[in-house]
């Protein structure tokens, strides 16, 4: 009964009356800035030597994200597993430990890597990580020009979700959508509960964790100059004391494709 007691009190911390909003549900996202200069030169040869292709939802870039394709890395697509990353690997499992023990989850396995690269003007379409419950950004390049990463409200996905709902156009700036009348969240300004995109500014040695489920995306990076290159590792998580039984489903899904590399950049074959 120890651990009810202890949630009850949590409540009683949060509600004043005769008055109160309490923002429920909190969502666990971490920043932390690594002295990143120490791990530069290793970064740089691994992104030389990894084969990237085109992928549908990075434009005006280039990723190392396909198994098919990141050959050497098929076996788990964990480039950051590479032996000259050691290192950067341990901060980077050390900052999750950290974040997990803080937000008061069990431990967390980093499970796969890759990386993106974006040039002037390139973005990445709005998406999820699957199979993975905590997710994980490290900015290795990032020139003053760079896009902020955006992170999606799920709320504002769900009040959406309803079938054979009434529609009505809404303006939206210059965009006009067709939206759900019924559940549809109608903000008349921004407070801390109504906005659906937040930035995270990025730089270089920028450590960023967040919750797998938070969909997310990178605008267009007008600003970056013409050669210039913006360049994370993403990364994922499972439960550490699930990882025996995601090894062996990885075995069964990535391990043993076949390999396709029609695809692939040709600077990198
Ligand atoms: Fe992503």
């Amino acid at each position: 009964m120890k651990k009810y007691k202890k949630r009850d009190q949590f409540k009683e911390e949060k509600w004043k009356y005769p008055f109160s909003i309490v923002p429920i549900f909190a969502t666990p996202v971490a920043g932390y800035q690594l002295d990143h200069k120490q791990y530069n030169k290793h970064l740089d040869k691994v992104v030389d030597k990894t084969p990237v292709s085109e992928y549908p939802a990075v434009h005006g870039g280039v990723t190392a994200y396909d198994p098919k394709i990141a050959k050497e890395h098929r076996e788990n697509m964990h480039i950051l597993g590479d032996k000259a990353l050691e290192p950067l690997l341990g901060e980077i499992q050390d900052c999750v430990d950290h974040y997990m023990e803080k937000v008061g989850f069990k431990p967390a396995a980093i499970v796969s890597s890759w990386f993106n690269i974006l040039e002037k003007d390139g973005y990445v379409d709005a998406h999820r990580h699957k199979h993975s419950y905590l997710s994980g950004c490290y900015y290795h390049t990032c020139p003053e020009g760079s896009s902020p990463f955006q992170l999606h409200d799920p709320k504002a996905g769900i009040l959406n979700m309803n079938k054979n709902k009434p529609t009505a156009k809404l303006k939206r700036g210059k965009e006009e959508r067709i939206v759900d009348v019924e559940g549809y969240w109608h903000r008349e300004k921004f407070t801390a509960y109504t906005y659906e995109w937040t930035d995270v500014p990025v730089n270089s040695g920028l450590l960023f964790l967040f919750p797998s489920y938070l969909g997310h995306r990178v605008k267009p990076c007008k600003d970056l100059k013409e050669g210039e290159q913006r360049i994370n590792f993403s990364f994922n998580c499972i439960a550490k004391e699930h990882l025996e039984d995601y090894t062996k489903w990885a075995k069964k899904h990535f391990y043993d494709k076949e390999l396709d590399h029609t695809k692939c950049d040709e600077r990198n074959q």
